[in-house]
């Protein structure tokens, strides 16, 4: 698939077939994450790969943050079902002790989104569905998973088949409202 075209038809997945992901393609989407850029090259991500059931269902279990869901009025992650579902969980780790913090930015996120959209587009371009999980128990999830204390998990990646092909998503805003040419004019 042509990249701009599964830029374009990259839809957040949350509902997956029991197939299983082939081990190539699991690889692929490891390589893609593998290539991507990060501050001074030191690639601080980790990726941990989960495929045991009983895992992925405790995983499941620990996507719900009640101060974070509540509040919206909702009673579940709407990816709590996909973590337990999809075959395989990708849990995204980094190490912010191996990234760059300047004027106050912690650059070991923009390592970790880098190489999360890097995951989520090879997982597109194979015709495989993915979904960024960013709520969850991140300290039940470390221990959960033998994680160390120094390691931040910045996101969970359930990786599967769609049931369904979804291309239409939650509306973009225009380039008219996120561009400005040549000095800030927001008005
Ligand atoms: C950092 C980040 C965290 C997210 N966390 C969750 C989450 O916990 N649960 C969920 O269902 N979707 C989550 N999403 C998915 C977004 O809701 C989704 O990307 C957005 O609504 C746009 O929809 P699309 O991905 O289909 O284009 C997250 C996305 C990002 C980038």
């Amino acid at each position: 698939m042509d990249l701009f075209e599964a830029i374009k038809t990259r839809r957040s997945i949350r509902k997956f077939l029991e197939k299983p992901v082939e081990d190539e393609k699991l690889q692929a989407i490891l390589e893609a994450v593998r290539m991507a850029p990060s501050w001074a090259n030191f690639q601080c991500w980790r990726l941990l790969i989960v495929k045991e059931k009983g895992t992925r269902d405790k995983i499941s279990d620990l996507s719900y943050v009640e101060s974070f869901f509540s509040p919206m009025g909702y009673k579940s992650n709407p990816s709590k079902k996909a973590l337990a579902e999809a075959p395989v969980v990708i849990v995204l780790c980094a190490n912010p002790a191996r990234s760059g913090v300047l004027w106050g930015q912690n650059y070991y996120l923009t390592d970790a989104g880098i190489a999360a959209q890097n995951l989520m587009l090879a997982a597109r371009a194979q015709w495989l569905g993915t979904v960024f999980v960013g709520v969850f128990e991140e300290d039940k999830v470390r221990s959960l998973l033998d994680i160390p204390a120094s390691i931040r998990i910045v996101g969970l990646f359930p990786v599967g088949y769609p049931r369904e092909e979804k291309t239409v998503g939650p509306q973009r805003k225009t380039l008219k409202e996120i561009c400005y040419y040549e000095r800030w004019s927001a008005v």
